[in-house]
């Protein structure tokens, strides 16, 4: 049986989690439940926005399940981004971000796709400076991590059953760096496909990229891209979800996973009992179908999800203040038990 390590975080975080918690153990009723603290409540308590024993935790677990946390607007003397620091310590080099028109709430119906992101380097190297009047950011791009993303990319190709992989890139204008990102990625790509295996790869630059996912997203499938164009691709594809509280991901290490739900905390909403849950057990599903490799549980979860907004819920992704968390979140728990 798998453990989780549970990291709730600030706002909203210790709303909807407690919720994707509930509907992991109802599916899942032996799961092992570490829980853990990150985020700015915890930087204010300890000085660190991730204590050595969270980070300790997730290792032990092997998973974890975040919620979001609070980052001040101005600098503040000490205090390091939670989910960068997660990201960075834990190795987690891949960004999952699937996207699928969802009943009832989604702005489009037939929308399946997935956007699998490179989490460490690019433009987010945190290689800043300036030099006078000048600032420089430094684009790095490497063939270890273009090579390793290749392959994760290609994994849920094969777990999903998916057709097509689309290498998102702009080498006609940065020709060293996304030249050597495009043609790893392709050649990572062509040595993993197997001679039984059918799915195409093809590529496109990343404004195309960016019109077409607001255009025709139902062509699209696989999207494999560089931390910045993925970052931004995300959140614009994430629209066809149907609102932010209804997007998941997951960050993916060789041997670690932290699932999160893409939103923020959402002071002005927390404390309200109002947000949607439904983004925080998505990313609990992308958990049990990538990382724990039980297919089985995210499809049940999905389902239920899918059901409980087909037949009890109507409103958009926003959930009005009429239909409360525990509301949307008793809806998917009867939709389980129906389906157990
Ligand atoms: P946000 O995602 O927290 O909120 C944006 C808007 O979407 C708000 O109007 C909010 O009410 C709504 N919203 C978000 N999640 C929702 C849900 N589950 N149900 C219903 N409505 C929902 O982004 P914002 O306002 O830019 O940032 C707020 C705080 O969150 C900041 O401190 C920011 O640094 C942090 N943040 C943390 C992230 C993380 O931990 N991974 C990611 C993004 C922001
Ligand atoms: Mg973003």
């Amino acid at each position: 049986m798998p453990r989780l390590c549970v990291i709730e975080g600030d706002g909203i975080g210790r709303e909807v989690i407690p919720a994707a918690v509930e509907v992991l153990q109802a599916i899942l009723p032996d799961l092992e439940i570490v829980k853990a603290s990150a985020g700015w409540e915890t930087f204010k308590q300890c000085g660190v926005s991730v204590p050595e024993e969270t980070l300790a935790a997730v290792r032990e677990c092997g998973a974890a399940l975040f919620g979001a946390v609070s980052s001040p607007s101005r600098k503040v003397e000490g205090y390091r981004s939670a989910i960068l620091t997660l990201r960075q310590e834990l190795g987690l080099y891949a960004n999952i971000r699937p996207v699928c028109s969802l009943p009832a709430v989604s702005h489009r119906g037939n929308v399946n796709l997935v956007i699998v992101r490179e989490n460490t380097e690019g433009l987010y190297a945190g290689r800043e400076r300036l030099e006078g009047d000048t600032a420089i950011a430094e684009r790095v791009i490497t063939s270890v991590a273009s090579r390793r993303i290749a392959l994760r990319a290609a994994e849920v190709l094969r777990l999903d059953g998916r057709r097509r992989v689309t290498i998102v890139h702009k080498a006609n204008v940065l020709p060293v760096t996304d030249g050597l990102f495009r043609d790893t990625v392709r050649a990572a790509l062509e040595k993993t496909r197997q001679p039984y295996e059918d799915w195409e790869i093809d590529e496109m630059l990343v404004d195309t990229a960016a019109y077409k996912l607001a255009a025709a997203p139902q062509n699209l499938d696989v999207l494999v891209t560089t931390n910045l164009f993925g970052d931004i691709l995300s959140d614009e594809a994430a629209h066809w979800c149907g609102g932010m509280g209804l997007a998941p991901s997951l960050n993916w290490g060789d041997h670690l996973a932290v699932a999160e739900p893409v939103h923020g905390s959402a002071p002005d909403i927390a404390g309200k009992g109002i947000a949607n849950p439904i983004a925080a057990i998505l990313s609990a599903a992308l958990l049990a179908r990538y990382h724990w490799k039980m297919p089985a549980v995210a499809d049940g979860i999905e389902r239920a999800v899918h059901q409980a907004l087909a037949w009890e819920i109507r409103e958009d992704g926003r959930i009005p203040p009429a239909l409360r968390t525990e509301e949307i979140t008793s809806a998917i728990l009867r939709q389980l038990e129906h389906a157990l």
